[in-house]
């Protein structure tokens, strides 16, 4: 039977860690779609065309290294724009959704285009400064030679230009459940995300 967990939310919201964690704890498959975003971004940066990097798109390339770099992040977030790049990318993201045994999926339109069915919706959210830090801590300990302040600013650009698009912007579903880490720690956010999960289940 499918059951798909969807999670939403803003740059280094820390849903990616809290994806990871409820498809480790309930058994279920992950899917970062930002991942999907930032391939074809990468691809555009080495000259493609955003629309044909989109068709050609491979499950392999997601596995690919140099996906988390700050340059990637912007081009993945403009690429994100264009809708025939959203388009090319449904399909792949709702076989996923529905596989048999579970699937949590983590990125920006989940709960509103991909899966609006999603059996539990989360929206993950903290203030712009506590994600900027948080990216920052992640960048400089992959090596990253960066400052807090274009970190703050890159964030801020991305936030505007995800909420701002015509087409699937970043917002919550309406029956989803808003969690701000900014106020909850990660351990929080995990516990209470668990239990909402544990009651779908039942
Ligand atoms: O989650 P992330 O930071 O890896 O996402 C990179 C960019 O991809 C983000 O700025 C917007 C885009 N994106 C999107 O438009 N829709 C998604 N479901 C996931 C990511």
């Amino acid at each position: 039977m499918p059951f798909t967990i969807a999670i939403d939310g803003p740059a280094a919201s820390g849903k990616g860690t809290l994806s990871r964690a409820i498809a480790e704890h309930f058994g279920f498959a992950h899917l970062d779609t930002g991942l999907l975003y930032r391939a074809v971004g990468r691809r555009v940066l080495e000259g493609v065309s955003p629309i044909d990097a989109a068709l050609a798109l491979r499950a392999e390339d997601l596995a690919e290294d140099g996906l988390r770099t700050p340059a990637v992040a912007q081009a993945a977030s403009k690429v994100a724009v264009i809708a025939e790049v959203r388009a090319a990318l449904v399909d792949f993201q709702r076989a996923f959704a529905r596989r048999s045994g579970g699937a949590v999926l983590d990125g920006r339109d989940i709960g509103t285009v991909i899966c609006p069915e999603a059996e539990v919706k989360l929206f993950v959210t903290a203030s712009a400064e506590v994600r900027a830090e948080r990216r920052w801590r992640e960048l400089i300990a992959a090596g990253h030679d960066v400052a807090l302040d274009d970190v703050l600013r890159d964030v801020k650009t991305r936030d505007a230009r995800d909420m701002g698009r015509k087409d699937a912007p970043l917002k919550p579903a309406e029956d989803a459940v808003t969690l701000d880490t900014s106020a909850l720690s990660i351990e929080a956010a995990l516990a209470e995300a668990r239990s909402i999960v544990e009651a779908r289940l039942r």
